[in-house]
Protein backbone atom coordinates (compact mmCIF):
# COMPACT_ATOMS: atom_id res chain seq x y z
CA UNK A 1 0.00 0.00 0.00
CA UNK A 2 1.25 3.71 -0.60
CA UNK A 3 2.20 5.54 2.56
CA UNK A 4 0.07 8.35 2.49
CA UNK A 5 1.12 12.05 1.17
CA UNK A 6 1.09 14.99 3.35
CA UNK A 7 1.72 17.78 1.15
CA UNK A 8 3.10 21.30 3.04
CA UNK A 9 2.44 24.05 0.88
CA UNK A 10 3.64 26.92 2.60
CA UNK A 11 2.27 29.92 0.36
CA UNK A 12 3.34 33.04 0.22
CA UNK A 13 5.47 32.37 3.31
CA UNK A 14 7.62 32.68 5.52
CA UNK A 15 8.92 36.43 4.69
CA UNK A 16 12.90 34.97 4.73
CA UNK A 17 15.25 32.84 3.60
CA UNK A 18 16.74 32.57 6.83
CA UNK A 19 13.22 31.61 8.33
CA UNK A 20 12.26 29.61 5.61
CA UNK A 21 15.52 27.11 6.57
CA UNK A 22 14.54 27.28 10.43
CA UNK A 23 10.96 26.22 9.07
CA UNK A 24 12.74 23.62 6.89
CA UNK A 25 14.72 22.14 9.54
CA UNK A 26 11.97 21.82 12.23
CA UNK A 27 9.67 20.01 9.50
CA UNK A 28 12.53 17.89 8.44
CA UNK A 29 12.81 16.60 12.11
CA UNK A 30 9.04 16.05 12.35
CA UNK A 31 8.99 14.39 9.05
CA UNK A 32 12.35 12.02 10.41
CA UNK A 33 9.56 10.91 12.99
CA UNK A 34 6.92 10.10 10.86
CA UNK A 35 7.78 6.90 9.27
CA UNK A 36 4.88 6.27 7.86
CA UNK A 37 4.34 9.16 5.58
CA UNK A 38 5.53 10.69 2.67
CA UNK A 39 6.53 14.71 3.30
CA UNK A 40 6.31 16.97 0.31
CA UNK A 41 7.18 20.79 0.97
CA UNK A 42 5.28 23.09 -1.29
CA UNK A 43 7.74 26.20 -0.45
CA UNK A 44 7.82 29.96 -2.16
CA UNK A 45 10.07 28.64 -5.58
CA UNK A 46 12.42 31.32 -4.41
CA UNK A 47 13.71 29.41 -1.73
CA UNK A 48 13.24 26.38 -3.48
CA UNK A 49 16.99 25.67 -4.28
CA UNK A 50 18.27 26.14 -1.46
CA UNK A 51 15.86 24.17 0.89
CA UNK A 52 16.67 21.36 -1.63
CA UNK A 53 20.43 21.30 -0.47
CA UNK A 54 19.35 20.92 3.08
CA UNK A 55 17.72 17.98 2.35
CA UNK A 56 20.55 15.56 2.86
CA UNK A 57 19.52 13.07 4.40
CA UNK A 58 16.02 13.91 5.19
CA UNK A 59 12.77 12.04 3.78
CA UNK A 60 11.99 14.65 2.36
CA UNK A 61 10.72 15.61 -1.58
CA UNK A 62 9.91 19.43 -2.77
CA UNK A 63 6.79 20.58 -4.87
CA UNK A 64 6.61 23.95 -6.73
CA UNK A 65 3.38 26.35 -6.01
CA UNK A 66 3.41 27.13 -9.33
CA UNK A 67 4.82 26.96 -12.44
CA UNK A 68 4.39 27.40 -16.48
CA UNK A 69 3.60 25.20 -19.04
CA UNK A 70 5.85 27.22 -21.45
CA UNK A 71 9.33 26.08 -21.61
CA UNK A 72 10.82 29.46 -21.98
CA UNK A 73 10.42 32.90 -23.81
CA UNK A 74 8.91 36.29 -23.12
CA UNK A 75 6.85 35.15 -20.24
CA UNK A 76 8.02 37.94 -17.50
CA UNK A 77 7.84 36.89 -14.15
CA UNK A 78 7.24 33.63 -14.69
CA UNK A 79 8.83 30.34 -14.14
CA UNK A 80 8.79 26.81 -16.28
CA UNK A 81 7.96 23.51 -15.05
CA UNK A 82 12.08 22.59 -15.82
CA UNK A 83 13.27 25.54 -13.95
CA UNK A 84 11.89 24.02 -10.89
CA UNK A 85 12.45 20.85 -11.95
CA UNK A 86 16.31 22.23 -11.71
CA UNK A 87 15.69 23.91 -8.47
CA UNK A 88 15.07 20.80 -6.58
CA UNK A 89 11.34 19.98 -7.29
CA UNK A 90 9.60 17.03 -8.07
CA UNK A 91 6.24 17.77 -7.29
CA UNK A 92 4.41 20.67 -8.87
CA UNK A 93 0.91 22.08 -7.78
CA UNK A 94 -1.33 22.62 -10.62
CA UNK A 95 -4.16 24.76 -10.76
CA UNK A 96 -4.34 26.04 -7.07
CA UNK A 97 -7.84 27.53 -6.67
CA UNK A 98 -5.40 31.03 -5.40
CA UNK A 99 -3.78 30.57 -8.67
CA UNK A 100 -7.13 30.17 -10.48
CA UNK A 101 -8.72 32.99 -8.66
CA UNK A 102 -5.72 35.26 -10.89
CA UNK A 103 -6.78 34.09 -14.50
CA UNK A 104 -5.71 30.91 -15.49
CA UNK A 105 -7.88 28.82 -17.33
CA UNK A 106 -8.76 24.99 -16.95
CA UNK A 107 -7.02 24.42 -20.49
CA UNK A 108 -3.99 26.27 -18.76
CA UNK A 109 -4.34 23.67 -16.12
CA UNK A 110 -4.29 20.89 -19.08
CA UNK A 111 -1.23 21.98 -20.09
CA UNK A 112 0.73 22.69 -16.72
CA UNK A 113 -0.29 18.93 -16.17
CA UNK A 114 1.03 18.14 -19.89
CA UNK A 115 4.61 19.76 -19.14
CA UNK A 116 5.53 18.51 -15.47
CA UNK A 117 4.88 15.34 -16.43
CA UNK A 118 7.14 16.22 -19.51
CA UNK A 119 9.69 17.44 -17.08
CA UNK A 120 9.45 14.11 -15.47
CA UNK A 121 7.69 15.86 -12.30
CA UNK A 122 4.18 14.32 -10.58
CA UNK A 123 1.84 17.08 -10.99
CA UNK A 124 -1.00 17.41 -8.07
CA UNK A 125 -3.58 18.51 -10.11
CA UNK A 126 -5.95 20.60 -7.93
CA UNK A 127 -9.46 20.58 -8.67
CA UNK A 128 -12.69 21.71 -6.09
CA UNK A 129 -15.83 23.89 -6.10
CA UNK A 130 -16.13 27.52 -5.01
CA UNK A 131 -19.84 26.47 -3.50
CA UNK A 132 -22.05 23.69 -2.96
CA UNK A 133 -25.87 23.63 -4.34
CA UNK A 134 -28.52 21.23 -3.12
CA UNK A 135 -28.55 20.62 -7.18
CA UNK A 136 -24.97 18.70 -7.32
CA UNK A 137 -23.82 21.30 -9.84
CA UNK A 138 -20.75 20.97 -8.00
CA UNK A 139 -20.48 17.62 -9.39
CA UNK A 140 -20.41 18.37 -12.83
CA UNK A 141 -17.89 21.54 -11.80
CA UNK A 142 -14.75 19.24 -11.14
CA UNK A 143 -15.88 17.14 -13.78
CA UNK A 144 -14.87 19.67 -15.70
CA UNK A 145 -11.86 20.60 -14.27
CA UNK A 146 -10.62 17.03 -14.09
CA UNK A 147 -11.36 16.50 -17.72
CA UNK A 148 -9.09 19.17 -19.19
CA UNK A 149 -6.80 18.98 -16.44
CA UNK A 150 -5.83 15.25 -17.88
CA UNK A 151 -6.85 15.94 -21.64
CA UNK A 152 -3.29 15.43 -22.67
CA UNK A 153 -2.95 12.72 -20.22
CA UNK A 154 -2.20 9.16 -21.98
CA UNK A 155 -3.49 6.44 -19.67
CA UNK A 156 -0.11 4.93 -19.13
CA UNK A 157 0.65 8.16 -17.10
CA UNK A 158 -2.16 8.00 -15.29
CA UNK A 159 -0.43 6.56 -11.66
CA UNK A 160 1.96 9.81 -12.17
CA UNK A 161 -0.91 12.07 -11.54
CA UNK A 162 -2.21 13.08 -7.77
CA UNK A 163 -5.66 15.19 -7.83
CA UNK A 164 -6.34 17.37 -4.95
CA UNK A 165 -9.26 18.00 -4.01
CA UNK A 166 -10.00 21.10 -2.46
CA UNK A 167 -13.43 23.08 -2.11
CA UNK A 168 -12.31 26.31 -1.83
CA UNK A 169 -15.08 27.18 0.65
CA UNK A 170 -13.18 24.65 3.20
CA UNK A 171 -9.52 25.95 2.56
CA UNK A 172 -8.03 28.71 5.21
CA UNK A 173 -10.21 27.47 8.25
CA UNK A 174 -10.47 24.61 11.20
CA UNK A 175 -13.32 22.40 10.07
CA UNK A 176 -12.46 20.29 6.59
CA UNK A 177 -15.74 18.82 4.78
CA UNK A 178 -16.77 15.56 6.35
CA UNK A 179 -14.75 12.65 5.34
CA UNK A 180 -17.64 11.16 4.41
CA UNK A 181 -18.60 13.84 1.75
CA UNK A 182 -15.19 13.29 0.70
CA UNK A 183 -15.44 9.58 0.62
CA UNK A 184 -18.46 10.35 -1.78
CA UNK A 185 -16.31 13.25 -3.60
CA UNK A 186 -13.26 10.20 -4.17
CA UNK A 187 -15.42 7.85 -5.77
CA UNK A 188 -16.80 10.58 -7.94
CA UNK A 189 -13.31 11.76 -9.18
CA UNK A 190 -12.15 8.61 -10.40
CA UNK A 191 -15.33 7.52 -12.24
CA UNK A 192 -14.91 10.86 -14.13
CA UNK A 193 -11.24 9.69 -14.94
CA UNK A 194 -12.04 5.85 -15.67
CA UNK A 195 -14.79 7.45 -18.37
CA UNK A 196 -12.45 9.40 -20.31
CA UNK A 197 -8.74 7.19 -19.25
CA UNK A 198 -10.53 3.67 -19.33
CA UNK A 199 -10.41 1.07 -16.18
CA UNK A 200 -6.90 2.08 -14.93
CA UNK A 201 -8.42 5.66 -13.87
CA UNK A 202 -9.80 3.85 -10.52
CA UNK A 203 -6.06 3.89 -9.01
CA UNK A 204 -6.09 7.99 -9.30
CA UNK A 205 -4.48 8.63 -6.29
CA UNK A 206 -6.77 11.40 -4.36
CA UNK A 207 -5.94 13.78 -1.55
CA UNK A 208 -7.88 16.14 0.72
CA UNK A 209 -7.30 19.65 1.25
CA UNK A 210 -9.29 22.42 3.05
CA UNK A 211 -8.43 23.25 7.09
CA UNK A 212 -6.53 19.81 7.93
CA UNK A 213 -4.90 20.26 10.95
CA UNK A 214 -3.65 18.26 13.69
CA UNK A 215 -7.05 17.55 15.23
CA UNK A 216 -8.56 16.28 12.08
CA UNK A 217 -6.00 14.86 9.98
CA UNK A 218 -5.81 11.78 11.34
CA UNK A 219 -9.66 11.18 10.61
CA UNK A 220 -10.01 12.54 7.20
CA UNK A 221 -7.30 9.97 6.24
CA UNK A 222 -9.04 7.27 7.78
CA UNK A 223 -12.61 7.70 6.67
CA UNK A 224 -11.91 10.31 3.31
CA UNK A 225 -10.88 7.45 1.20
CA UNK A 226 -7.82 9.76 0.27
CA UNK A 227 -4.55 8.32 0.73
CA UNK A 228 -3.10 11.60 1.63
CA UNK A 229 -3.50 15.19 2.55
CA UNK A 230 -2.82 19.15 1.58
CA UNK A 231 -2.30 21.19 4.37
CA UNK A 232 -1.50 25.03 4.05
CA UNK A 233 -1.85 27.16 7.36
CA UNK A 234 -0.87 24.36 9.78
CA UNK A 235 1.99 23.46 7.61
CA UNK A 236 4.46 26.59 8.47
CA UNK A 237 3.12 27.03 12.48
CA UNK A 238 5.91 24.69 13.75
CA UNK A 239 3.66 23.44 17.25
CA UNK A 240 0.36 22.70 14.83
CA UNK A 241 2.27 20.88 12.39
CA UNK A 242 4.69 18.59 14.32
CA UNK A 243 1.42 17.84 16.30
CA UNK A 244 -0.03 16.76 12.91
CA UNK A 245 2.46 14.55 11.66
CA UNK A 246 2.78 12.95 14.98
CA UNK A 247 -1.10 11.78 15.44
CA UNK A 248 -0.62 10.33 11.68
CA UNK A 249 2.29 7.42 12.71
CA UNK A 250 -0.51 4.83 13.74
CA UNK A 251 -1.83 4.98 10.34
P1 LIG B 1 -5.43 25.53 4.36
O1 LIG B 1 -4.96 25.61 2.84
O2 LIG B 1 -4.86 24.25 4.92
O3 LIG B 1 -4.90 26.74 4.99
O4 LIG B 1 -6.93 25.46 4.33
C1 LIG B 1 -4.96 24.50 2.01
C2 LIG B 1 -4.57 24.92 0.62
O5 LIG B 1 -5.03 25.98 0.15
O6 LIG B 1 -3.76 24.23 -0.04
Amino acid sequence: MLKPLVVANWKMNPATSREAKKLFEVTKKAAAKARTITLVVAPPALYLRELAKGRAGGRVSFCVQSAEASAGGAHTGEISMRQAKDAGASYALVGHSEVRARGMSNTDAGRQVAAALAANMRPILCVGEAKRSPSGAHFAFVAEQLKAGFEQVPASKLSDIIVAYEPVWAIGGEETMSPREMHEMAIFIRKTIVETHGPKGISTRVIYGGSVNEDNADEMLRDGDVSGILVGHVSVDVARFTALLSTLSNI
